[in-house]
């Protein structure tokens, strides 16, 4: 099974990036671990990481037909992407939200979700561990 994690703005500055909210590890050592997580799981993971709204958008519109589920964590355009949610809405295949952070717990602008819903499931506020817990789901709900 084919899997895109797809990882919005600013994650790309993990390990730099407000490290106490973040933590210390890089997009590098995420990378890693979620191919190893993959790899254990017997799947086929492809990462994507971009800053760029649109860039989701076509990712996701690629992904149909080549890939069996996503993951994604669409970092701030979590709380304002109507097209990112319209892309995961018009491809259709079984997608997961991850954030390392619990956004329900921080500011108010962070309690929208707009990607999640069309996401079958959403694991937040367990850092790296939720790519982890997002893969093991979908793996379950794709060989249901
Ligand atoms: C995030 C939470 C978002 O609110 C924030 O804009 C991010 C990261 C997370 O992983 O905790 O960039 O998605």
């Amino acid at each position: 099974m084919r899997i895109l994690v797809i990882n919005g703005p600013n994650l790309n500055l993990l390990g730099l990036r407000e490290p106490e909210l973040y933590g210390k590890r890089d997009y590098a050592a995420l990378c890693d671990y979620v191919n190893q997580q993959a790899a254990e799981l017997g799947l086929e993971a492809e990462l994507f990481q971009s800053n760029h709204e649109g860039a989701i958008v076509d990712r996701i519109q690629e992904a149909y037909g080549r890939f069996d589920g996503i993951v994604i964590n669409p970092a701030a355009y979590t709380h304002t992407s109507v097209a990112i949610l319209d892309a995961l809405k018009a491809v259709g295949l079984p997608a997961v939200e991850v954030h390392l952070t619990e956004p329900r717990e921080r500011e108010d602008f962070r309690r929208v979700s707009y990607a999640g819903l069309a996401c079958t499931a959403r694991f937040a506020g367990q850092g790296f561990d939720g790519y982890g817990q997002a893969l093991a789901f979908l793996a379950g709900y794709l060989s249901e």
